[in-house]
């Protein structure tokens, strides 16, 4: 299955949001039902690896930019950072982190970043993603149930999360494509 992201732009904040949670719901059932023929084709052990992975095309999202796929039902944010989200996210001093992870360790790209867009603390689902929500005091994420605070490198801040967002199995097919599961 392949992710088709559309665009939105911000003039100050060159990010977009390419598909909202109903637009994920309502992609993932029309993507579901053209691969069910293909799928239902296949034996057991093939029919459940064709359902865990999803092919994302890259190539539309400009640097700066972010989109949101669905992967086994949950919201997967993909941002594509500038030069200075990766600075930033470098630079942190480990024993500054509460859950202390390297960003080198959390991508396989530096500039494309993966990651679980659900909080860890009670599961809600988090902003910033969006043009012209809050991304918190971290340039990441920001959880608005109960405050927590996310970094550019999706790794708790502030706040009652009680790790990073996890980042989901992924490598790239190539240098537009984008294969998580
Ligand atoms: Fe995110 Fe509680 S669910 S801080």
């Amino acid at each position: 299955m392949t992710t088709d992201p559309t665009k939105t732009t911000s003039a100050n904040r060159p990010r977009r949001d390419v598909l909202g949670l109903a637009a994920w719901t309502m992609g993932a059932a029309g993507a579901g039902l053209a691969a069910w023929p293909f799928i239902a084709s296949l034996g057991p052990g093939a029919e459940a690896r064709a359902l865990a992975t999803i092919d994302v095309d890259l190539t539309p999202v400009a640097e700066g930019q972010a989109i949101t796929v669905v992967w086994r039902g949950k919201p997967v944010f993909i941002r594509h950072r500038t030069e200075a989200e990766i600075s930033a996210a470098r630079a942190v001093a480990l024993e500054d982190l509460p859950s202390p992870e390297p960003d080198d360790t959390r991508v396989r790209r530096a500039q494309w970043l993966v990651v679980l867009g659900v909080c860890p603390h009670l599961g809600c689902v988090l902003q910033g993603q969006r043009d012209g929500e809050p991304r918190g005091d971290y340039g990441g994420w920001f959880c608005s149930c109960h405050g927590s605070h996310f970094d550019e490198s999706g790794r708790v801040r502030a706040g009652p999360s009680p790790s990073n967002l996890p980042v989901p199995p992924h490598d790239f097919r190539d240098d537009g494509t984008l294969v998580i599961g």
